[in-house]
């Protein structure tokens, strides 16, 4: 099963919680996310990679509600940070410190400095000035630091040029040549230890091409390590894992350990691995009500009652996510939609050209594969209070984050006298 959600009766559920008693209760627009395909989730590329015992580190970015953390935390992950702001969230969904690795390439001194007090396992630097200004405050605190360097395998992941990271000229890691130099020069970083090595090439990567490709970079680059005398203790493998939205066909999580496990056989490693869109993605939908249908020449707008700012990813990637009417209404006929939401901006709409059943005011829809980079990525642009965040269990359901309040919306704001 690739997740939890399913028609009963022509209703959507969510495990086996109707997922319109949720929409009753808490009211729209909202995201609701399924424990049991979360956890299985990770219960696979643990089993996958089981040989190896890996570390997996979920990308919170991808969903950072600390209902969702806490429960992968439970089941022995660690999490993947990239800001203060995150480090405080997995502090908060009780992470233990030996299980955080810390990306990111501008970590402030303050954010390097929280890092280093928790005690966090890695921080995956990306340049040598990082290097540098980690150096500084681990003499400052007196502490040892590990560290994993983000290498650039310069390789294309085959995806979106918006989460494209591997090659040469993005903006993440070193290349290999430069991260050999700052290996051999690892005198200079006298409280650093640099164990690790980070390579993390994009996202939403189906083929296992690119990955292979990668990996074999890194591990003559770990040869040549080798040769010199230094031992890597690390190797953080990052994530990227594609899942299917429409038609993609991934390698699932035994293909994608079986292609790339013997790349490390002979070596006594620490595998990391990072995933955020493979656990979170397909565990989470976001649910809408429709408030009109208007038709114009040519198009039938479906007007929902949530927009870009509640889901940006398709306005900004033209990503697909399927869409599942709460309830099905049983008849053959469809009609095209472009589904829109209430903002005013063009680039405000959440599918396009969609065939599905005819719509009325007052129905809801499901937007699938919403777990991740969902709420994350949403704003209060439009100055719309951000959704509610729903988890569910077997047969029980919890708002493990309130729908925001208009007194939400200008929290901190305050009007100087001399206005
Ligand atoms: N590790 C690093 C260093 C990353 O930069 C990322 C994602 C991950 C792990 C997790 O990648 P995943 O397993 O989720 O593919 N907002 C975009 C995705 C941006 C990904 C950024 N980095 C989207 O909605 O598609």
């Amino acid at each position: 099963m690739m997740h939890d959600f399913h028609y009963k009766n022509r209703e959507l559920y969510c495990e086996s919680v109707q997922v319109k008693d949720v929409a009753r209760k808490v009211g729209t627009p909202f995201y609701l996310y399924s424990y049991k395909t979360l956890t299985e989730h990770l219960e696979k590329l643990e089993r996958a990679f089981r040989s190896m015992k890996p570390l997996i580190c979920f990308s919170m970015k991808a969903n950072s509600n600390l209902a969702v953390l806490r429960s992968l935390v439970r089941k022995g992950a660690g999490l993947d940070i990239v800001s203060g702001g995150e480090l405080f969230r997995a502090r908060k969904a009780v992470c233990p410190p030996a299980r955080l690795v810390y990306a990111g390439v501008g970590k402030t001194n303050e954010e390097i400095e929280q890092g280093v007090r928790v005690g966090i396992l890695l921080f995956n630097v990306e340049s040598v000035p990082e290097l540098e200004q980690i150096q500084h405050v681990a003499g400052k605190l007196r502490k040892r630091v590990k560290v994993s360097l983000r290498v650039n395998p310069d390789v294309d992941a085959g995806t979106h040029e918006h989460i494209a990271t591997g090659k040469r000229e993005s903006k993440f890691g070193l290349d290999l040549d430069t991260a050999f130099r700052v290996f051999q020069g690892s005198d200079r970083y006298p409280d650093l230890d640099l164990c690790g090595i980070h390579v993390h090439i994009g996202s939403q990567i189906v083929r296992g091409g690119p990955f292979l490709k990668a990996f074999r970079k890194v591990m003559i680059f770990m040869t040549r390590l080798e040769k010199q005398g230094r031992k890597i203790e690390y190797l953080n493998l990052g994530g990227g894992l594609g899942i299917i939205y429409s038609d993609e066909q991934p390698q699932t999580a035994d293909e994608f350990a079986k292609r790339i496990l013997p790349l490390f056989r002979g070596r006594k490693l620490k595998i990391i691995l990072e995933p955020g869109r493979f656990i979170a993605g397909n565990s989470g939908i976001f649910v809408t009500r429709t408030l009109y249908i208007k038709r114009t020449a040519g198009r039938n707008f479906a007007i929902v009652d949530g927009g870009m700012n509640d889901l940006i990813r398709p306005a900004l990637y033209d990503s697909y996510h399927e869409i599942w009417p709460l309830v099905v209404n049983g008849t053959a006929a469809k009609y095209k939609y472009d589904v829109v939401g209430p903002i005013c901006e063009s680039g405000d709409f959440l599918a396009r050209n969609r065939m599905l059943q005819e719509l009325e005011p007052g129905d809801l829809l499901a937007f699938a594969s919403a777990g991740a980079y969902g709420f994350t990525m949403s704003s209060n642009y439009n100055a719309r209070p951000r959704a509610a965040e729903v988890l569910v269990q077997g047969s029980r359901f919890a708002v493990v984050r309130k729908r925001e309040k208009h007194a939400d919306l200008i929290r901190g704001e305050h009007i100087p006298k001399w206005v």
